[in-house]
């Protein structure tokens, strides 16, 4: 049974607690209980979903703990210098701005369309999203994530209704066809089931220490399966 810190017990660290075992979590720690190197050493890998302005506090007792760390943390500038200091003492961190395991499904799928979309007569790509009414950026970093996956020049528009979690559309269209993709969340639990499966990849030993990307490490298993 893997043991994982979990670090931040907010609005995604909680989710998180919520889906493992009782007996599964070392913690949990928040801002009123930081974790020592100690503390950490008790579990097999770290989860944090802790803000930016928490990750300085954090690094230390990681760093000397050594456990692995999938860091769901964004807005953070991490150091250049972070990924070699990491290799030189073998541990394996990996970070993402989104770890929804359909979300990196679906960037494969987004992928595949852009490069094999030149067969298709005069394509037009169209990426709709639409969140709750509180979401105050528009387009989503998502929307324009999905356009880089893609590849592909493409409309973006938005909407904002109700509690909406988080809806992303792209239709592909042409005189004579359409195709459609579309990834909906219903809840923050898909980031941290995401987490919980990326921090048990890091375990694995054919993973190498370093700073990696989510993506990265997604990629990677999915090619070995
Ligand atoms: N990658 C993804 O898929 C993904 C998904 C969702 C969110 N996020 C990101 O994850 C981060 C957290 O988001 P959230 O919505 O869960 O935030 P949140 O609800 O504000 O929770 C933040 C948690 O961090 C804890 N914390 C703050 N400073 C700390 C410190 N110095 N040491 C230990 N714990 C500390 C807080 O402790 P207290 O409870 O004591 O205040 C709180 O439990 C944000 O950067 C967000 O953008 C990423």
């Amino acid at each position: 049974m893997t043991k994982f810190a979990v670090i931040g017990t907010g609005k995604t660290g909680g989710k998180v607690v919520e889906i493992l075992d009782d007996e599964q979590v070392v913690g949990p720690f928040n801002s009123s209980q930081k974790p020592t190197a100690n503390a950490l050493n008790q579990a097999d890998a770290a989860i944090l979903f802790v803000p930016g302005a928490a990750v300085e506090d954090l690094v230390e007792p990681l760093i000397t703990s050594g456990i692995p760390a999938a860091w769901g943390t964004t807005g953070y500038e991490w150091p250049e210098d972070l990924d070699k200091r990491l290799r030189i003492q073998g541990i394996k961190w990996l970070h993402a701005a989104n770890f929804s395991l359909g979300m990196s499904i679906v960037r494969r799928c987004l992928k595949v369309i852009g490069q094999s979309s030149p067969v298709l007569t005069d394509p037009s790509f169209h990426i709709h999203e639409i969140h709750h009414i509180h979401k105050q950026d528009a387009p989503s970093g998502t929307a324009l994530s999905w356009q880089e996956w893609l590849g592909r020049e493409a409309e973006i528009s938005s909407e904002r209704k109700g509690d909406v979690k988080g809806i992303h559309r792209l239709e592909v269209k042409t005189e004579t066809e359409s195709i459609r993709l579309e990834h909906q969340a219903h809840d923050r639990k898909i980031f941290a089931q995401g987490a919980v499966w990326a921090a048990e990849q890091l375990t694995k030993p054919e993973i190498e220490p370093g700073f990696h990307d989510f993506s990265t490490i997604f990629d990677y298993i999915m090619q070995q399966s």
